[in-house]
């Protein structure tokens, strides 16, 4: 006659059991979300993540900029008296998409009316709690490309892009 070996597991020890393991999964998760964000980013920029903008001529200095999107957001390259700037083009204050033409020599977000330094970014007057996200941007050979953003972890909180500027 074969041995028989009977398992029995209560009610209540297997639903300790699930709780455990739904617990070990939402801890996992929570941990790899917070190491995935504290990771610290490689500064060296791959070039899978470079965007082309626009080649160096098609950018004359003045107060027309180039809209492009960068990793799924609007951007905006200018070509300053001091050189390229590149910001994200997402308005601070709600979201809305800011002029690629300067407006008396600053970034205007047509909504509210926010205005930003060409140069920084910056807040000069408006609705707007804080700057435009600065992109870096390179030039190869007549060819302006994006490569990073410098604030990502401000970055995440905008919204995607969803209009031209
Ligand atoms: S959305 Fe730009 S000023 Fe309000």
């Amino acid at each position: 006659m074969a041995d028989r070996i009977a398992l029995t597991i209560t009610r209540r020890k297997l639903t300790e059991i699930l709780m455990g393991l739904v617990a070990l999964f939402l801890t996992v998760s929570v941990v790899a979300a917070i190491l995935k964000y504290l990771w610290p980013q490689t500064s060296s920029v791959s070039e899978a993540s470079m965007v082309r903008i626009t080649a160096v001529d098609d950018v004359p200095v003045g107060i027309t900029g180039k809209p492009f999107v960068f990793h799924g957001k609007a951007a905006l390259l200018l070509h300053m008296p001091a050189g390229f700037r590149c910001f994200g083009a997402v308005c601070t204050h709600l979201g809305c998409i800011v002029n690629s033409k300067l407006d008396d020599g600053d970034i205007l977000c047509p909504c509210h009316l926010s205005r930003f330094d060409p140069n920084t970014g910056a807040v000069i007057s408006g609705p707007a709690p804080s700057r435009l996200p600065t992109i870096d941007v390179e030039v190869r050979e007549g060819t302006i490309y994006a490569l990073k953003w410098k604030d990502l972890a401000y970055v995440i909180s905008i919204p995607f892009y969803a209009g031209a500027a």
